[in-house]
């Protein structure tokens, strides 16, 4: 059995998918910005996608910039907004959870002269509206708070976070690369000012996403050319991927959600049965295919490796830090110990993930931490805390 279970580093291509990408990749290949037949259908074929995008999360078509994914747009807002500033604000404010590319952009702003205050979260990997609220200071320009963390899958209320936001006057971003069709969105009644977007955690095509901006919002562009997407992202437009990334949005139907959801909360409740485990973030407000536990006593790399070799995907941390041996930091934020961060494995469901294939799942990790742990030399006599004291 081959059963990939990483769903939230990336989907495998829906059929349908491929279906209404093909065309543009074969006799539709027209550049958008020509004036013919061929630029013309291939400039159809995206503004019809900006639609299609803008209309699930309740935005104006010109709301929506294709970039060449979650990295991107997260970068340009950020970065975009931060260089916008023009009456001496220069604080940002982000949480401890963000994807590297959002710590990673702020990081880089604070070395050209931006203070940024990275917040807190709870034991479930949730920032406290009132401590965003005390942290917006008169400099303060933006707030990034993810709307669904990808490594534990919580989801976060950014409602409040918005709300909060709008009434001081402070941009909102939010990145939604994870919960996108999976959690509904609406960026009018959530108050958002930017949301970044990707086609490939959704059965859509790597090396696509979208940005929001909402109209009025100003950002410097990061890259300059023939002004492409309304002067804020030149370069000529990946077609077929935004034509795939649009037919994506709406795939997942309330059934397969429903049905995804019933196999988390089942697997769930049978990792748990194994003793010395738990669960990591929220155990209702969560991504409805997430699973993530902490095997106490075992090394995550090793069950991973284990799994992989009888055919199961699964993940520790996020993948793009999986190379690293630093402990994710994610699972940090929410207080764990560093062994036990360790130990923990991230099961990313999908719509296409059957019962078959997670009860085969079950009882391949029953096995394999039942071998792990026989060998473990933590079990044997070692102080093993599960959270770090100090931190809550
Ligand atoms: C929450 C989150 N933000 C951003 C990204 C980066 O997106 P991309 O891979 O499209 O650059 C990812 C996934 O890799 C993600 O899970």
């Amino acid at each position: 059995m081959q059963i990939y279970l990483d769903n939230g580093a990336t989907t495998k291509l829906a059929k349908e998918v491929k279906k209404a990408m093909e065309p543009y990749l074969d006799e539709m290949y027209g550049n958008a910005s020509s004036l013919h037949k061929w630029g013309r259908e291939a400039r159809k074929a995206i503004e019809k996608s900006r639609e299609t995008i803008a209309k699930s999360i309740n935005a104006d078509a010109g709301e929506i910039i294709f970039t060449s994914g979650g990295t991107e747009s997260n970068n340009l807002a950020i970065k975009g907004a931060a260089f916008a500033q023009k009456d001496g604000k220069n604080h940002l404010i982000i949480s401890k959870i963000e994807h590297d590319c959002v710590l990673n952009s702020s990081k880089w702003l604070e070395k050209q002269g931006f203070s940024v205050t990275y917040l807190d979260v709870d034991k479930y990997g949730i920032v406290n509206p009132k401590e965003l609220q005390n942290a917006i200071t008169d400099k303060t320009f933006l707030v990034s708070i993810m709307h669904a963390n990808n490594e534990i899958g919580t989801i976060l209320p950014i409602e409040k976070y918005g709300k909060i936001c709008r009434e001081k006057g402070v941009l909102f971003h939010t990145d939604a690369c994870q919960s996108f069709t999976k959690v509904p969105i609406d960026v009018k009644v959530m108050n958002i000012d930017l949301m970044t977007l990707n086609a490939h955690k959704i059965h859509g095509p790597k090396g696509v996403g979208a940005l929001y901006i909402r109209n009025g919002v100003k950002l410097i562009p990061w890259q300059h050319g023939g002004g492409h997407e309304f002067g804020k992202r030149s370069g000529t437009e990946n077609v077929s991927g935004i034509v795939g990334f649009a037919e994506s949005v709406n795939l997942l139907t309330k059934e397969e959600k429903d049905k995804m959801t019933e196999l988390r909360d089942y697997l769930t409740a049978e990792l748990l049965k194994l003793p010395e485990t738990h669960l990591n973030g929220h155990p209702k407000e969560r991504l409805s295919n997430n699973v993530n536990i902490s095997f106490h006593f075992i090394e995550g790399e090793s069950l991973l490796m284990h799994l992989d070799m009888r055919g199961i995907a699964v993940s520790t941390g996020s993948a793009c830090s999986s190379h690293s041996l630093e402990p994710s930091h994610v699972l940090l934020a929410i207080g764990l110990k560093h062994e036990v961060a360790h130990g923990s494995i991230r099961f990313t469901l999908s719509r296409y993930t059957t019962k078959e294939e997670i009860d085969y799942t079950i009882k391949q990790v029953n096995e394999v931490v039942g071998i792990l742990r026989e060998m473990s030399p933590m079990k044997k006599g070692m102080k093993y805390d599960v959270v770090d004291e100090h931190h809550h």
